[in-house]
């Protein structure tokens, strides 16, 4: 690498011409050829000479590489040939940067209840959307000429009644208990659909996320700890919320749970003891055993987090709206 050889090389790409796209490419394997390129044999070399004579070697041996570099470029741009494009692919041009998205604010909230729950030793299931009766009602306690059926407006799938769309995520319960021994404590999230009217504060497809516990001396004070510790985690300590009691055909005792938000209460879930006869259902000893369930709105909780005032914002695909969220906004 001396400065003879130097000066016949850069001679050498001065004169070169390309009459077609091989005497470019074989141009360009001479100089940067992964092995045998004469550039990339000097920078290999460059590494092993002392630090002090490589700084003035590798100014002369970059100004090579750019004058190769400019060479392809200029005779990429020319289009020597008639008609023919020169090189479809110019390794040697700098990448244009990428523009790295962001996760839905639905899916951080998602991935937020799931850490909280990680944390107290909570597994995480997901089950089918597409669901038959006896999961998403029967098995829950709701048979069929039930009036809390209507509460859930189902979408029904063919002509048979017996397959549906689940309205809720109380159907990974059933069907978690059917195959597991308790005790266990188990998270599920998912999407439900109701035929419920577009508005604000509905949509036919929202998320719930599901929990149960089950194990001997579950006690309704364990439910009202474990919601406390959730609504803690994602509001901060100052937040105000409370249980009112409410009707749910698979839990006795039921309540609902509030939110207290600035103009007033916002109810954020639903709750309470599991039935009996549910756990008879999936052949748990209901003598031995107890247990706690509750369910609620990702798309809700997420409004009152971020403050959002309309539901149907979420599905609009708005790159300015999606783009806001940060997977660390939380407490
Ligand atoms: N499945 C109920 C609903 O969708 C919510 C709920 C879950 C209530 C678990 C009590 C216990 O409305």
């Amino acid at each position: 690498m001396d400065k003879k050889e130097m000066d016949k090389i850069r001679e050498e790409i001065k004169c070169f011409q390309a009459k077609t796209y091989e005497d470019l490419e074989l141009f360009r394997i001479k100089f940067f050829g992964k092995k045998k390129g004469i550039l990339t044999i000097f920078f290999k070399k460059l590494k092993e000479i002392p630090y002090k004579k490589r700084k003035n070697l590798g100014i002369i041996i970059n100004e090579l590489k750019k004058n190769v570099q400019d060479k392809i470029r200029y005779y990429q741009k020319i289009n020597l040939i008639k008609n023919k494009t020169i090189l479809k692919f110019d390794p040697t041009i700098p990448g244009k940067s990428i523009e790295i998205g962001s996760l839905h604010p639905i899916s951080i909230v998602i991935n937020r209840i799931i850490d909280i729950f990680k944390m107290i030793g909570f597994s995480y299931v997901e089950g089918p959307e597409i669901e038959n009766d006896w999961h998403n009602f029967t098995a829950l306690n709701i048979p069929i000429d039930h009036p809390s059926r209507e509460m859930q407006d189902t979408f029904f799938l063919y002509k048979n009644p017996d397959i549906l769309l689940r309205t809720h995520t109380s159907s990974v319960q059933i069907r978690y208990m059917k195959k597991h021994k308790p005790p266990f404590r188990v998270l599920s999230i998912g999407k439900v659909y109701r035929n419920e009217t577009i508005s604000s504060r509905s949509n036919f497809m929202f998320h719930q996320a599901e929990g149960f516990y089950i194990d001997k001396k579950v006690s309704f004070l364990d439910l009202k700890k474990i919601i406390q510790y959730l609504i803690n985690s994602l509001f901060g300590e100052s937040v105000k919320i409370r249980f009112r009691p409410s009707y749910f055909p698979f839990t006795e005792p039921s309540a609902e749970v509030d939110l207290y938000d600035k103009t007033g209460w916002v109810e954020v879930m639903g709750c309470g003891m599991i039935d009996p006869q549910v756990l008879k259902n999936v052949h748990i000893n209901s003598e031995t055993y107890s247990g706690f369930a509750f369910g609620m709105g990702v798309e809700r909780l997420a409004l009152l987090i971020y403050k959002i005032n309309d539901i149907r914002i979420y599905f609009d695909n708005d790159i300015r709206f999606l783009k806001q969220f940060q997977s660390d906004f939380f407490y």
